[in-house]
């Protein structure tokens, strides 16, 4: 770790960031919602063992390119390279990873923004403000702007301070706060009439859906986006750790962390959803189906808390600040992709390269914001549903076809000794280097 460009200080530290990135909206939003749309139980089942099969792999492979350069996604992917086209191609995949993190923060931006005013409704409403109240809970470009440029300013003073007093710093804050919130709410949940219905429905698995085409791609999906993958962040967040740390816990642990909240995520959303239910709000689409999508959490969600009278106010507080801070520990990792290559690569100064970064997503969002119907769905899957894949499929052919498995594995034996006679490295480079560019390759072509 150079002292010029920072580090995480600790291991506690590294694994708050990066699990801070991980755990996001895909997490507390998007994989309960997908579990709802996807059959329930079964998603969940699949989802574990894709997370743990597929993406914890892939995310080893990324998180080791960048402690290997010690430098952001381009350069540490250059440094492996031997020879000119291989060193264009590493170009043109850390290049595209930045490109995609930019993307994806567009987008998130604006959920997150959502979250945020979702979150403040509680209190207008407390005060009697009811016509804030409703413009807080409505569709409007004034609205949205406004909290993206809001969301966005946090992420930006973040990461103006750069690795260790901005993003290791506020993830150790904000992460122990978020595991708290959600299990507070999970257990005040269970309280509720209707909430078994909805943890038999999460907790037991219909086997029969298990192998549906629809349900393995969505669910790979979302653990790839889960676990950040394809976008420079694990490469880059693999490069502020020590060269002193086991890499292959730690990875570990970061994974298992992220497909921890995901499924606590859910044992809140879906048992909320049948509390709500018990209540009167219907929570089946005309075709039978649990509803999903953003009807899940900014309607039935906030009928229930309102159903709860007093309490509610707070709960809601509670359940949207718990969204916000999931979402800014992941906007802060994609917005230090792209500051880490232009400070690095160009010499300009972090805080100058920061505003000018986020400020210029900031434009995308507004874009966004104003061609919503023609922009928003179609940036969501240009960078997730295509380019997240595709990308974590290149950085798996990178390590697996072309860095050197003696440069390999020198590099995972620091902070490791015994490594070469352990499980790991009997599995994981063949399975680098064959089975997840394949499976990737396979669930993007459906896509396609
Ligand atoms: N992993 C984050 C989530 O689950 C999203 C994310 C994607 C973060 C890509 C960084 C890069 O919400």
């Amino acid at each position: 770790m150079s002292a010029s460009r920072g580090g995480f200080s600790s291991r506690f530290g590294f694994i708050m960031a990066a699990a801070g990135s991980a755990v996001g909206l895909g997490n507390i939003w998007g994989f309960p919602t997908q579990t709802a749309s996807n059959g329930g139980a079964a998603f969940v089942l699949v989802y574990l063992v894709l997370a743990f099969c597929l993406a914890y792999p892939a995310f080893m492979a990324e998180l080791l390119i960048g402690r290997y350069g010690q430098a952001n996604a381009v350069t540490s992917m250059q440094k492996m390279s031997r020879n000119l086209w291989q060193k264009r191609f590493a170009f043109i995949v850390g290049f595209s990873g930045i490109i995609c993190a930019s993307l994806i923060l567009s987008f998130y931006g604006i959920l997150a923004g959502w979250m945020m005013s979702y979150a403040i409704e509680p209190i207008t409403s407390v005060l009697g403000y009811n016509q804030a109240s409703s413009w807080l809970t409505s569709q409007s470009i004034t609205r949205n702007l406004l909290f993206t440029a809001l969301f966005m300013m946090l992420t930006i003073s973040i990461i103006r301070r750069g690795v260790e007093n901005g993003i290791e710093k506020w993830s150790k804050r904000l992460m122990p706060m978020l595991i708290g919130l959600l299990i507070l709410l999970i257990i005040y949940v269970f309280t509720l009439d209707g909430s078994r219905e909805g943890f038999a429905a999460y907790l037991n698995p219909d086997i029969s859906r298990v192998f549906e085409p629809d349900l393995l791609i969505n669910a790979l999906g979302s653990a790839f986006f889960s676990l950040s993958l394809g976008t420079s962040v694990m490469v880059i967040y693999g490069s502020y750790i020590s060269k002193k740390e086991n890499l292959v816990t730690l990875g570990a642990q970061v994974t298992l962390i992220d497909v921890s909240i995901a499924f606590l995520a859910g044992l809140l959303i879906i048992p909320s959803m049948y509390v709500a239910q018990a209540q009167g709000v219907a929570i089946f689409g005309d075709d039978g189906s649990l509803i999903s999508g953003p009807n899940l959490v900014f309607e039935v969600l906030p009928t229930l808390f309102n159903g709860m009278g007093a309490v509610g106010f707070f709960v809601g507080f509670c359940f949207f600040v718990l969204m916000s801070i999931a979402a800014l520990t992941s906007s802060i990792s994609m917005l230090e992709g792209p500051v880490s290559f232009v400070v690095e690569r160009h010499n300009i100064e972090r805080k100058k390269a920061t505003t000018f970064i986020g400020f210029g997503i900031f434009i995308i969002s507004t874009l966004i914001v104003l061609n919503f119907d023609l922009l928003f769905g179609f940036v969501i899957s240009l960078s997730t549903v295509y380019g997240q894949p595709l990308i974590a499929m290149l950085c798996c052919v990178f390590v697996g076809w072309i860095w050197q498995r003696s440069d390999i594995l020198a590099e995972i034996k620091q902070g490791n000794d015994e490594v070469e006679y352990g499980l790991f490295w009997k599995i994981w480079p063949w399975y680098t280097k064959f089975v997840c560019p394949s499976a990737i390759a396979i669930v993007f072509f459906h896509s396609l």
